[in-house]
């Protein structure tokens, strides 16, 4: 793997997807929000139903690929803006399935000795990580639920690697969308703050249909009401709540594209919101 993005299209790399190490008797029969991801990067790790479902995602807005390339760029310039201020763990949650420009790959290329554990819900994105990463230096793989702090703080993968004493970099990035109000979001970010050292970092970026045709947003909702988590846009005011007791570093929260760019990629369209905050 190398740490620059391919230049890729949203299913550039078909494939019948069974080295995604799906586990669960019709994994792969319900659209699934990270391997939709995946083929919106144009990953090969995807099901027909995972790139149905994209498709129809993608006529509704064609640039969601462009849009998810937007977003890994906004996460590699994030976590080598943390690791360049001397944060050596990184504790990224909703990870997803592994892509070029990996979030270890990022940091340790700043610092070698720097630690990151990936944290995901699914199974099978958990379960193609370990398989994808089974080699990297100071990376773990941890199944666990951000709705759930509490036990994912206290998973012995989590204790072993990240020291909470000291500051580390919370990643929440492109997964808060995925969880409605009614789960409480705002008090489990808030259980991560409060657990986390003084000098800890927040990155954190969000899906947002401000100024989006309302049609097209309900659309795209109702696609994603058939897949394995609903799509929950919010608004910047609602966004910036997540930084709640963090100072956050310029430009604040912005779109996306215009989060410190260096460059790439070249369109940056931005279909979200981003910025990193410090802990006090
Ligand atoms: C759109 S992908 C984002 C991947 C990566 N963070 C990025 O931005 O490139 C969202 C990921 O969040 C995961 N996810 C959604 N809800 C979650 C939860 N409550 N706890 C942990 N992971 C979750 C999904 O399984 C999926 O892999």
């Amino acid at each position: 793997m190398t740490s620059e993005p391919a230049p890729t299209a949203p299913g550039a790399g078909e494939s019948d997807a069974t080295s995604a190490g799906a586990t669960g008797a019709g994994a792969e029969n319900r659209p699934n929000v990270a391997r939709m991801y995946d083929y919106y990067l144009g990953g090969c790790h995807n099901f027909a139903a995972d790139r149905a479902a994209a498709r129809q995602v993608l006529e509704i807005f064609p640039d969601t690929g462009v849009a998810a390339q937007t977003n890994r760029a906004f996460l590699r310039r994030a976590v080598r803006y943390a690791a360049e201020r001397g944060v050596r763990q990184f504790l990224d949650i909703g990870a997803g399935l592994p892509t070029q420009g990996n979030v270890h790959e990022v940091v340790q290329s700043v610092a070698p000795d720097s630690r990151v554990v990936y944290v995901d819900y699914d199974e099978v994105a958990v379960a193609h990580a370990r398989r994808l990463l089974g080699d990297a230096t100071r990376t773990v793989v941890v199944r666990g639920d951000l709705r759930r702090p509490d036990e994912l703080l206290t998973h012995p993968d989590v204790t072993a690697s990240i020291d909470l004493t000291r500051p580390v970099a919370v990643l929440l990035v492109a997964v808060l969308h995925f969880v409605p109000d009614a789960e409480d979001p705002y008090a489990a970010v808030a259980r991560l703050r409060d657990a986390t050292a003084p000098g800890s970092q927040l990155v954190l970026s969000h899906l947002t249909l401000d100024g989006a045709p309302p049609l097209p947003a309900q659309r795209s909702r109702a696609v994603y009401q058939q897949s394995t988590a609903p799509l929950v846009p919010r608004t910047r005011a609602d966004i910036l709540r997540f930084f709640d007791g963090y100072d956050l570093v310029e430009p604040g929260l912005a779109w996306l594209a215009d989060w410190r760019p260096d460059g790439e990629p070249r369109d940056g369209v931005s279909h979200g919101f981003g910025g990193v905050g410090v802990r006090a």
